[in-house]
């Protein structure tokens, strides 16, 4: 994979990131939600989520939410396995297309492998081709597709990759 353009730190992300996360998904999320910060809001208090926020220099670029849980029954020859789902991921407008986005995306990979999940899941909307190509370049597949999973109706696809 591509090196991001900028120096990204990750840090957990903690309420005095709440600010910036919950405004950076206000803003870019706005197409798909009725209220996406308040959705943002309830992704981060949520028991047991992962959630990092990507900066450089101190500046926050960018964020994401993982959840997982174990799935309570075998899958295939994994007999209690793990499995994650990426709930949202979020670049900064200003710092989009320099690598933050792949970065943020394989550093959810790598909590995700950690944590002990075998596959982690995504869902995206139809039209979200910016996001679609980022997913497939990093590996994820498009399987079945979601019908009006949006507040604005649109039909999502939920992608998969094997960790
Ligand atoms: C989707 C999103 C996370 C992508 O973030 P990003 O930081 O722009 O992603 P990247 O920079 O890693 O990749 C974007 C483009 O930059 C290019 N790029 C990546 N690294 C690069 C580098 N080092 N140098 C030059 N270009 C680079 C990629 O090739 C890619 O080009 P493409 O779109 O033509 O395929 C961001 O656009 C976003 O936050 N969108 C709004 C929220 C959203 O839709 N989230 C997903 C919901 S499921």
């Amino acid at each position: 994979m591509r090196q991001p353009l900028l120096e990204l730190a990750f840090q957990p992300l903690d309420s005095s990131d709440e600010t910036f996360a919950i405004g950076l998904a206000r803003h870019v999320f706005a197409a798909w939600s009725r209220d996406a910060g308040r959705t943002a809001f309830a992704m981060l208090r949520a028991p047991g989520h992962v959630a990092e926020v990507a900066s450089t220099a101190g500046e926050r670029l960018g964020f994401y939410v993982l959840s997982s849980r174990r799935l309570g029954r075998p899958f295939g020859p994994i007999v209690n396995p793990v499995v994650a789902h990426l709930d949202a991921i979020a670049v900064h407008p200003r710092a989009e297309g320099q690598g933050v986005g792949g970065a943020l995306l394989e550093q959810a990979e790598r909590r995700a492998r950690a944590l002990g999940a075998v596959v982690m899941s995504l869902t995206t909307a139809v039209g979200n081709s910016r996001a679609q190509r980022l997913f497939a370049r990093h590996g994820f597949l498009r399987t079945m597709k979601t019908s009006r999973a949006y507040a604005n109706d649109e039909d999502a696809y939920e992608m998969f990759k094997a960790l």
